[in-house]
């Protein structure tokens, strides 16, 4: 985008393109609005998305991000062939087809690592020790690009029985990056977190075309079951009741009562004693009479 806004930064310069014959850069240049932005972005297009994604995901995208909401639906744009937010918010708005989900993908904030938040590790670890057998049904609710289900895995493989019964259901409302979870390959510099024993346990190493890179080995991979979940939807699809659930670092995005409404329903689907982790800016104590805190950011159901 800034090569672009240097090549047609004056009128000038705009004609020179056009006399050049180069007329899919001048055609651009059309739509580039008085601050320089390639497309016209106004507060009623940011108010418009604002309220979109908070009905669809509900994110609450307070007013600081308006540099962040362009930057990442300019790309919508392009790609869709729209010359104005404005068009394309009517266009998204009129439909009920894929764009939808690519305008949540581009709005979700994905940031994770492995074993983020160490002391939650801890804390499964001897909560896993209390039951070596099994069996264990975890929901990991806003998984991202799979970190932290597959931190979840390795202390479950490291904390159990061997072939102890262990399940983990990873979801996120991402789909780019529920798809970048389940193909289980990150770079090496990203696994500096873990140890020696399980970088050998858990990960292949690349070669050649692949060096730097690591794929997850099938052990890590084959308990886990990722799938789409929206978590402000009264649609999910589970059957049997969680012992834990993690739910860390997301409803930081959503408000009071949309917080409220989606404790309600994992107080649903958590087992009498089940364990909620949350991040670390998460605090529920006004859902005391769902949940109990147990621990630094760990909850345990009530009733
Ligand atoms: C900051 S990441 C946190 C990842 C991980 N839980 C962690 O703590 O490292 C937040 C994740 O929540 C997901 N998310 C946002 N809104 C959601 C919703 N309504 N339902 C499910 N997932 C959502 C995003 O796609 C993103 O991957």
């Amino acid at each position: 985008m800034h090569a672009h806004r240097q090549a047609i930064a004056t009128p000038t310069a705009r004609r020179a393109h056009v006399r050049v014959g180069q007329h899919h850069t001048a055609a651009n240049a059309e739509h580039e609005d008085a601050s320089g932005r390639e497309f016209a972005w106004t507060q009623t297009d940011f108010s418009r998305v604002q309220a979109l994604i908070y009905q669809r995901a509900g994110i609450n995208l307070h007013d600081g991000k308006h540099a962040m909401v362009y930057s990442r639906l300019s790309r919508r744009l392009r790609e869709t062939g729209h010359t104005s937010f404005h068009d394309y918010l009517g266009w998204l708005e009129g439909s009920d087809g894929p764009e939808w989900q690519e305008f949540i993908n581009a709005l979700t904030t994905n940031l994770t690592a492995f074993f983020r938040e160490q002391h939650h590790f801890e804390v499964l670890t001897q909560l896993l020790r209390t039951r070596p057998n099994g069996p264990w049904n975890i929901w990991c609710s806003a998984a991202s690009t799979g970190e932290e289900p597959y931190s979840i895995v390795m202390t479950a493989l490291e904390a159990l029985a061997p072939r102890a019964p262990f399940k983990l259901a990873a979801s996120d409302i991402d789909s780019n990056v529920l798809a970048k979870a389940a193909r289980g390959v990150y770079r090496q510099d990203g696994l500096k977190g873990l140890s020696q024993s399980q970088l050998q346990r858990f990960f292949l190493r690349g070669k050649g075309d692949n060096a730097g890179m690591a794929r997850v080995r099938p052990e890590l991979r084959q308990p886990i079951d990722f799938l789409s979940v929206n978590l402000i939807r009264d649609d999910w699809p589970f059957r049997e009741p969680f012992d834990v659930i993690f739910c860390r670092n997301v409803m930081i995005y959503f408000d009071e009562p949309t917080q409220r409404r989606v404790l309600e329903r994992m107080h649903r689907v958590l087992k009498p004693g089940g364990m909620l982790f949350v991040g670390h800016a998460e605090n529920f104590s006004d859902s005391r009479d769902l949940f109990a805190l147990r621990g630094k950011t760990v909850y345990e159901r009530v009733g």
